[in-house]
């Protein structure tokens, strides 16, 4: 039995978790935005502000639909894999009871907030009457998980799962801030996002205090592998190619001459460089002095590019 002092946030779920609490958010007519415009810079080139309101709107909603679809994604197939394995006691390390129940509100608050946001993009398709381009079938994770588990031995891969969904759960904690308190959105995308937000502030510290316990726990040929491959991770989970590519298609279905598609296509942003200086990593940082990865000098070392 290893030694914790885990202490489990049932009580606080209980009152406070969003399924447990808060109303369905439905869509109002309040002329406001679907989607934050400049969180889309598609919409900022001249060719496109050109093309006038209704280009605008198509395209805030087009990338609202794939926000919901990423969320999706996320929550089911990366959170709660990893969620769920805790919970159900199959992950490979002895987690402590209160861990596993834990684990297992944060699988019901991921599938419900991937219900929520089915719910809306339902409910925005309903009453634009604009249907969805075609939606990514992965996000970032879905690569750059088994992309860095197969640099590593077959012992150290859900220890380094465990790693990637306590650091994208402490990232989109800090993108779903951002994005409720942004006043040029729909009071019901505002809503739903600061729902979300209220579950995500609980499941940060959920997977801190989980990497904590489990790092300290493992030997120390596992911490040196597993510091090794955070790189590795780093550099495949902030890219953003999916996203590209979907402005791209994005771009595809808006009705304009060929030749400004093209000057769109190259105008658009690149990727941010992948160092310490990416708008991702403060958040990074932040989650990995706060589960004590860089109190461990090989892990610090191979993260000097990032710190
Ligand atoms: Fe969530
Ligand atoms: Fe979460």
């Amino acid at each position: 039995m290893i030694e914790h002092h885990y202490q489990s946030h049932s009580s606080i779920w209980e009152s406070r978790a969003t399924i447990r609490s808060r109303p369905r958010r439905q869509i109002e007519d309040d002329g406001l935005q679907y989607y934050p415009a400049e969180r889309q810079p598609l919409c900022l080139h001249p060719l496109i502000a050109g093309l006038g309101k209704e280009t605008e709107e198509f395209i805030l909603i087009q990338s609202l639909y794939k926000y919901i679809n990423d969320i999706i994604i996320f929550e089911t197939e990366i959170v709660n894999r990893t969620a769920r394995s805790i919970a159900k006691g199959q992950f490979p390390f002895e987690f402590p009871f209160a861990c596993r129940y834990d684990a297992m509100s944060v699988v019901i608050d991921e599938d419900y907030h991937a219900y929520v946001a089915m719910d809306y993009l339902n409910q925005a398709q309903e009453r634009t009457g604009i249907a969805p381009i075609a939606l990514p079938a992965e996000i970032e994770l879905s690569r750059a998980i088994p992309r860095t588990l197969a640099t590593l031995g077959e012992q150290y891969r859900d220890g380094m799962e465990l790693l990637a969904v306590a650091i994208s759960e402490n990232t989109v904690t800090a993108d779903v801030a951002a994005f409720s308190r942004d006043a040029s959105i729909k009071r019901s995308v505002k809503g739903m996002m600061s729902d979300h937000l209220a579950d995500e502030g609980r499941h940060s510290s959920f997977w801190i205090k989980l990497v904590k316990l489990y790092w300290a726990n493992i030997d120390e040929p596992a911490r040196v592998a597993l510091g090794s491959a955070l790189p590795v991770f780093l550099q495949q989970y902030l890219t953003n190619d999916i996203q590209a590519d979907f402005d791209r298609r994005l771009v595809a279905a808006i009705a304009m001459p060929e030749a400004s598609r093209r000057d769109i296509s190259a105008d658009m942003v690149r990727s941010y460089p992948i160092t310490k200086r990416h708008p991702m990593m403060v958040n990074i940082v932040k989650f990995f002095k706060s589960s004590g990865l860089l109190e461990h000098t090989p892990t610090r070392a191979a993260l000097d590019a990032f710190i």
